[in-house]
């Protein structure tokens, strides 16, 4: 029977089950000791201790925090004036790519820059013809600040491959620009909502007018939706070339890789629309 203070093992098996259940991310303003909470407490002491730590507001100093934030990919947020602007604001005023990333790395509208290790930006050859846009990094992709390096990267590069693409290809028209919807990776790997995928829609655009890509390869439901400016899911949309609505650049939109790994069966489709994607780059898209 368990008793008292659970030992070593104990607290590791605990550690990895709230790994597997997605619960990677410390997401709290301020650290929490759940033992102190849970320990029997006087009832008088208990009656005069504040039942949790005061709030932090967004953008206050935590007079707790010991250290400053040394984190790699984060430079002190921008002035409360600009992170307060419209994304759309702030993205028009970058002229290049590198300006967009710094306004982007030190935008602080959202919750996801504290949580997330690096900021995400792109990968590949700007001014490739053909752009990849993805939905946001992943663990792999965080860890390592640059999009689809995990196993569904690895996947989507060896689907590239197959029609001649590479990332890393030295002439544009063998080459990829790549991009998520979201730079920062939201906690525990979970879906991007629609809000913060419309929050980073400006800076996709603009991130798109500035590495002017010939054709866009969109993949997965966030990308799409938020592309596209569609409800239509991914089943019914993918393999059919649409022109992005502001820039009209074609798109085309194709299942997500990390799909593809849980659903082989698909990879049929997906086939058929690198092989769209490479007579769209030989020849045009058909639009
Ligand atoms: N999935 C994405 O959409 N983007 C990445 O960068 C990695 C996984």
């Amino acid at each position: 029977m368990a008793t008292g203070e659970p030992n070593r093992d104990q607290m590791l098996a605990a550690l990895a089950w709230q790994a597997e259940l997605g619960a990677t991310e410390a997401i709290a303003e301020t650290p929490q000791d759940r033992f102190v909470e849970s320990a029997p407490k006087p009832a008088a002491a208990a009656a005069a201790a504040p039942s949790k730590a005061p709030a932090i507001a967004r953008g206050q100093e935590d007079p707790t925090r010991a250290m400053p934030d040394a984190r790699p990919g984060r430079d002190q947020p921008v002035a409360a004036a600009q992170s307060t602007g419209s994304t759309t604001a702030l993205a028009a005023q970058a002229s290049t790519l590198d300006e967009l990333a710094q306004t982007m790395r030190v935008w602080d509208g959202t919750p996801l820059r504290e949580t997330a290790r690096n900021f995400v930006f792109s990968d590949g050859v700007p001014g490739a013809r053909l752009m990849v846009v993805g939905e946001a990094p992943g663990a792999d992709e965080d860890r390592i600040g640059r999009p689809f390096v995990g196993r569904a990267g690895q996947l989507l590069d060896r689907m590239l491959a197959a029609i001649d693409i590479a990332r890393s290809a030295p002439a544009p028209e063998n080459a990829a620009y790549i991009a998520n919807i979201l730079p920062w990776r939201p906690p525990g790997n979970r879906t991007p909502t629609e809000a913060e995928a419309q929050m980073f829609l400006p800076f996709m655009t603009r991130h798109i007018e500035l590495a002017k890509p010939d054709l866009i390869f969109a993949v997965g439901n966030t990308s799409v939706k938020a592309l596209l400016a569609t409800k239509t899911g991914i089943k019914r949309l993918r393999g059919t070339w649409t022109p992005h609505p502001d820039l009209g650049i074609p798109v085309l939109p194709s299942f997500h890789p990390a799909y593809l790994l849980r659903q082989p069966a698909d990879k049929r489709l997906a086939w058929q629309d690198l092989l769209s994607l490479r007579a769209a780059l030989n020849e045009g898209a058909p639009l």
